[in-house]
């Protein structure tokens, strides 16, 4: 199958399984445990019925809106992931920001990323996020906040449902570490990827870009542990804002009660997420959690939503339910994965072209135009 001949997200999913070893493919498609998670977050979904307007004049469909302030032609935005280079080693970030500047959408790059924040800044003048997670170290957040304000970063992204690193058992039995080291089993999966391996070999170490790593090949999941502060509380979010000042988003709120206290704490935008299934086994699917939380803090932030999101009807319901914009993760890693640039621009593509027509069949002309009564659940 070619790019162009991939139909939807699960046929780019199919073509990163045949680009990558098996180790990196499981990294980015597994989940916590027993994947329960994982699973339940898209098929949630399909649970959500869609109601449509007839007769409506639909020659004009326009989906832009503003995320975090600032104005964006689709309401669906890039979401933070580790060290993309690993998923396509000679551009992996860079490959992902010039894909949604192409397309003129919102770009997060998370901490933990394989290109600095400056060159992200060079490709991506637009409107950008950059992702922090709760460390230990205060004075590297602090050191990492200036760098992203020189860079002009649009808004800061604090994640805070990985105060650990998850249970994500594909990974030590792949032997997975970031730079992929070579042992028995990771050798065998690399040889069977001749054109992964030949970019891995040919290109410069993958490393996070944006502060000092231990330096040999770690476990994200040692790394993560080692480095994360277990002891942070809500004041942190004050010390966030006070330090950078700008939007903030909270990344991986679960219930209203925490949407509250994230806004009383001054975000300006709260990120309904389970991590993608990553770090809390069961955890409830975000479109269940979402009208819970457009009740409490809807007009006093802005919501974005993520987790599981495959198809247009996905954010369709998402945005009808009161989501302001939604985050894909694996949706664009698979296109990263199959072709790089192209390849995250044909997902965007996918699911640009799902979403018109899906506003299209609803007789809903701009976002505002879904309303909560579009989307039935039944009982
Ligand atoms: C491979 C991978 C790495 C990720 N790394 C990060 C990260 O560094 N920071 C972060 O906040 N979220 C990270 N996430 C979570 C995503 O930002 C997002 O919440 C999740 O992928 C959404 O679920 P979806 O993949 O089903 O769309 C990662 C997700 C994946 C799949």
């Amino acid at each position: 199958m070619s790019l162009t001949r991939a139909l939807n997200i699960h046929d780019l999913r199919q073509l990163a399984k045949r680009r990558l070893p098996r180790m990196v493919f499981d990294y980015i498609d597994g989940g916590a445990d027993d994947e329960i998670a994982l699973a339940t977050n898209s098929a949630r979904f399909a649970d959500y019925q869609l109601v449509w307007d007839a007769l409506v004049d639909i020659s004009e469909i326009d989906m832009s809106t503003e995320i975090m302030g600032v104005k964006t032609r689709l309401p669906f935005l890039i979401s933070p992931t580790a060290a993309s280079r690993l998923f396509h080693p000679r551009y992996g970030e860079r490959a992902v920001a010039r894909a949604a500047k192409a397309a003129g959408m919102v770009y997060s790059v998370s901490t933990l990323g394989s290109v600095s924040i400056e060159e992200i800044a060079e490709i991506c003048p637009g409107p950008k996020l950059f992702q922090v997670y709760v460390w230990k170290d205060r004075a590297l957040v602090d050191s990492i906040i200036r760098r992203v304000q020189k860079a002009r970063f649009t808004g800061l992204v604090l994640t805070v449902d990985a105060p650990i690193a998850g249970n994500r058992e594909r990974d030590p039995r792949n032997d997975f570490t970031i730079p992929p080291r070579i042992t028995h089993r990771t050798a065998l999966q690399a040889l069977a990827r001749p054109g992964y391996l030949f970019d891995l070999l040919t290109t410069p170490k993958i490393r996070p870009a944006n502060f000092q790593d231990p330096g040999r090949a770690f476990s994200i999941t040692n790394y993560l542990n080692e480095q994360f502060d277990r002891s942070v509380t809500w004041d942190y979010v004050r010390w966030l804002k006070k330090t950078w000042g700008g939007p903030l988003a909270i990344k991986g709120i679960a219930h209203a009660d925490d949407a509250r206290r994230a806004v009383e704490a001054g975000a300006d935008c709260v990120w309904i997420s389970n991590h993608g299934g990553r770090q809390l086994e069961t955890a409830r699917p975000t479109i269940d959690i979402l009208p819970e939380i457009v009740t409490a803090v809807g007009q006093k932030a802005e919501i974005i939503l993520d987790s599981g999101v495959r198809r247009g009807t996905d954010i369709v319901k998402a945005l009808a339910l009161g989501a302001n914009a939604v985050a894909i993760g694996r949706a664009y890693l698979f296109g990263l994965a199959a072709a790089g640039e192209p390849g995250v621009a044909r997902s965007i593509d996918i699911l640009e072209t799902e979403l018109h027509r899906n506003m299209s069949l609803m007789g809903c002309r701009q976002l505002s135009d879904l309303e909560p009564r579009h989307v039935v659940r039944p009982r």
